[in-house]
């Protein structure tokens, strides 16, 4: 069966998401202002980068103000799908608090994270360790399904290790279990990180086995690398991760919205959107230094030479970013 355009929509459990490209979540990226630039470019759904659900629980105030922070322009911007909080942590009563404190700051969807490999959440038992502890991980979501009353997704890796496939199984488990309304399937096991070829086969036979939507992640970097990945998977939708840092024009060509890439002048106008839209969320100050991350996505994009590449890491202040954006390469001033 030819698989449904990715401008169709598709449903879960009872909210619907008006296509079929989604915004990854991605830790220390997915701010509010990440989630409306993919909004923007027309992602259908947008996940925010992972949470910790005992921060929420012991009402940790920057993880309740900043981490949990859904902007009202995420909701009044087209194509107004809605938006994924993602939590983690181990424990089945702490998450039912973090969800409903998720559900009363405007989440439409609890996604759970079951696949991050990093050994500082690891060796909480959360992320991928649930995937090796999977009546704990069945329990985690249906408390967090009680605790918000809103549908949860959950997202996991294809296996602990690789060649294992207990990723796969806890899956299955977590929709029969726990009613799980669909899966953010990433199929390289947790041993690789990010890694390795993704398992599109293994995703393939998730999608046959699940009644529920898999959306696959990995891998989803190029426009014909994603639009091959989702025919031979037949998954419900594709994340775009690593692909869309910096590259927000990716959603628009995959939904046929743009065919071109941009040129200069747009990129440099999304980088000055980013940089407001980053003191808007965190002061001048803290701006500053938080943008350091996001600059060399855009600059290799402009062809920057390695040069200015540096000379942004060595900025202090935004404005002195933008006096620099606005020189341009051949103005910059000699090396220090
Ligand atoms: C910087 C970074 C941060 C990430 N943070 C999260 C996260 O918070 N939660 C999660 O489930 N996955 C996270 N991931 C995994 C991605 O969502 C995605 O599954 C992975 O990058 C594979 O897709 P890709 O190969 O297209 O990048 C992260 C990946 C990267 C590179």
């Amino acid at each position: 069966m030819a698989a449904a355009p990715l401008t169709e929509p598709f449903r879960i459990g009872p909210v619907e998401v008006p296509n079929r490209v989604v915004l990854a979540p991605l830790a220390g990226i997915g701010t509010w202002f990440v989630r409306l630039q993919a909004r923007r470019y027309g992602a259908g759904l947008t996940v925010s980068e992972m949470v910790s659900s005992f921060a929420i629980h012991h009402r940790n105030e920057k993880t309740l103000v900043e981490l949990l922070r859904i902007h009202p322009d995420e909701r009044a911007t087209a194509p107004h799908g809605p938006v994924a909080i993602q939590l983690f942590g181990p424990d089945p009563e702490v998450m039912r608090s973090a969800a409903a404190t998720a559900a009363e700051r405007g989440a439409d969807i609890i996604d759970l994270n079951m696949g991050c490999p990093v050994p500082k959440v690891c060796k909480t038992g959360a992320g991928a360790a649930l995937i090796k502890d999977p009546d704990t991980a069945v329990a985690v979501a249906r408390a967090a399904a009680e605790g918000s009353g809103l549908p949860v997704t959950v997202k996991v890796r294809s296996g602990a290790r690789t060649g294992e496939t207990d990723g796969y199984a806890l899956a299955v488990r977590l929709v029969e279990e726990a009613g799980v309304a669909a899966i953010g399937f990433h199929p390289r096991s947790a041993q690789v990180h990010h890694k390795g070829t993704p398992d599109y086969e293994l995703a393939a036979r998730l999608v046959e086995e699940l009644p529920v939507p898999v959306i696959l992640s990995g891998g989803l970097k190029d426009d014909a690398h994603v639009l091959a990945a989702y025919e031979q998977t037949g998954a419900a939708a594709v994340m775009i991760a690593r692909g869309g840092l910096g590259n927000p024009w990716l959603f628009s060509r995959l939904l046929g919205l743009r065919e071109d890439e941009p040129s200069p002048e747009e990129v440099v106008a999304e980088l000055e959107w980013v940089m407001d839209r980053a003191v808007e969320h965190l002061g001048e100050d803290r701006a500053g230094r938080y943008l350091r991350k996001f600059y060399p996505w855009y600059l290799e994009r402009l062809g920057a030479s390695k040069r200015r590449q540096e000379a942004f890491q060595r900025t202090a202040s935004v404005a002195q970013a933008r006096a620099l954006l606005a020189l341009g390469e051949d103005a910059l001033p000699a090396a220090a």
